[in-house]
């Protein structure tokens, strides 16, 4: 008998795994399979970046670095909260962590006693319960629909307040669903959850993926949110391993004391590439990308409607569509497998996202181009006619 600990025992794996493992099965008996899976971009990371990463193994720059990342990138990230929101952000608040999942370990383990539970919309990223039960609490997850934007509201806030939550954790723009959270919104939810006594912490890692719109970071309003960020999505880094969180002053010790226990530094040949992530170069090809991924998500959006999945928010950014199929089916997550088996078209089923209302729920992604998005439509149509 094995001997592991009930922490591990409880941490599901992703149901789309053995999904994506039937796919890449298929792909090798020679079946054109249309990925609509996977959460990075299928763009590789920019030059700019690659080069820097490359002339920093040449120079040598492969030991360790401070726990809380080099000097100049901390300020690099501070310069960018500068340019992009207005914001005066102290360099000293910025702390490099490996991705946004080393930040979120830390800034839980931060925040949540055990016991605690830290408050997220169903439906939702993963593994963001899955960080707390090894810290020994818990996601308390409150169900959300399209008329909340699948976000907390200020009233679904004080009605599910409990005597042990700790915090909420908001994401904006989401995964799932892409929905992003207004400056006002923000204003009214830190507000709730200040005069509850909790913290506030906000996953921005889709910011720069926005259609028609930016962001609003939570820190316009509230600066003692933690937040979260990464190079993974909008700079294409996700194999850097890079991310990033601003936390209030009165915090920047006990994560960097974690961060010096947990990871010793973050990735030292992605902190010089990542360098080369906010030149104007390296931004100009960031823009080119987001106009591909508005244009992707024009397409899907549309066609997805035209074939009956109700999607009743647009979503405003990530890469990500929500799609309710239950005009289409009751059981999404067998529809999934059909789609695979045969159509061969890969998708998420929503039951990786939550419980709530979660079988009626497929997430496509577009990170692949136009070309695939539009063949998986045009069999989506065959088998739907
Ligand atoms: C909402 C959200 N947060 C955090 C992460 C983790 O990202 P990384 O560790 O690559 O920065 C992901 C990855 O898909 C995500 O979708």
């Amino acid at each position: 008998m094995n001997h592991w600990s009930d922490r591990v025992a409880d941490i599901d794996s992703f149901k789309v795994m053995d999904l994506l493992k039937r796919a890449k099965e298929l792909e090798s008996q020679g079946h054109d399979v249309v990925n609509m899976c996977v959460g990075e971009p299928d763009f590789s990371t920019p030059e700019p970046i690659s080069e820097a990463g490359a002339r920093a193994i040449q120079a040598g720059h492969t030991q360790y670095t401070p726990a809380a990342g080099i000097p100049q990138l901390r300020e690099a990230i501070a310069g960018f909260y500068q340019q992009r929101y207005g914001l005066d952000i102290s360099p000293e608040r910025v702390i490099v962590t490996a991705g946004a999942s080393g930040a979120l370990l830390m800034v839980f383990a931060t925040l949540a006693n055990p016991g605690q539970t830290f408050m997220m919309a169903d439906p939702g990223y993963p593994c963001n319960p899955r960080f707390l039960r090894l810290v020994e609490a818990r996601g308390q997850l409150v169900p959300t629909t399209a008329d909340d934007n699948y976000q907390l509201t200020p009233e679904l806030i004080e009605q599910n307040w409990q005597e042990n939550t700790a915090g909420i954790l908001l994401a904006s723009p989401a995964n799932p669903t892409g929905s992003v959270v207004s400056r006002e919104q923000f204003e009214l939810i830190s507000q709730t959850v200040r005069g509850l006594g909790g913290h506030r912490v906000v996953d921005e890692l889709y910011h720069g993926l926005t259609y028609g719109l930016d962001a609003p970071s939570v820190l316009e309003v509230d600066q003692d949110a933690f937040v979260l960020n990464s190079f993974s999505k909008y700079f294409g880094m996700t194999g850097w391993r890079l991310g990033w969180t601003v936390v209030p002053e009165t915090a920047v010790g006990e994560i960097e004391r974690l961060a010096q226990n947990l990871f010793i530094s973050p990735p030292t040949i992605s902190q010089h590439a990542a360098l080369a992530a906010f030149e104007p170069d390296t931004i100009t090809i960031l823009e080119q990308r987001r106009e591909a991924f508005r244009e992707r998500r024009d397409l899907l959006v549309a066609g997805l409607r035209e074939l009956n999945f109700e999607i009743p928010v647009t979503p405003e950014g990530a890469f990500y569509v929500y799609a309710d199929a239950s005009r289409l089916t009751d059981n999404a997550f067998d529809f999934c497998w059909d789609l695979l088996e045969q159509d061969k078209i890969a998708v998420t089923p929503g039951v990786d996202f939550g419980e709530y209302r979660a079988n009626q729920f497929v997430r496509f992604s577009y990170t692949t181009g136009v070309e695939q998005i539009e063949k998986a439509l045009d069999r989506l149509r065959k088998r739907l006619s």
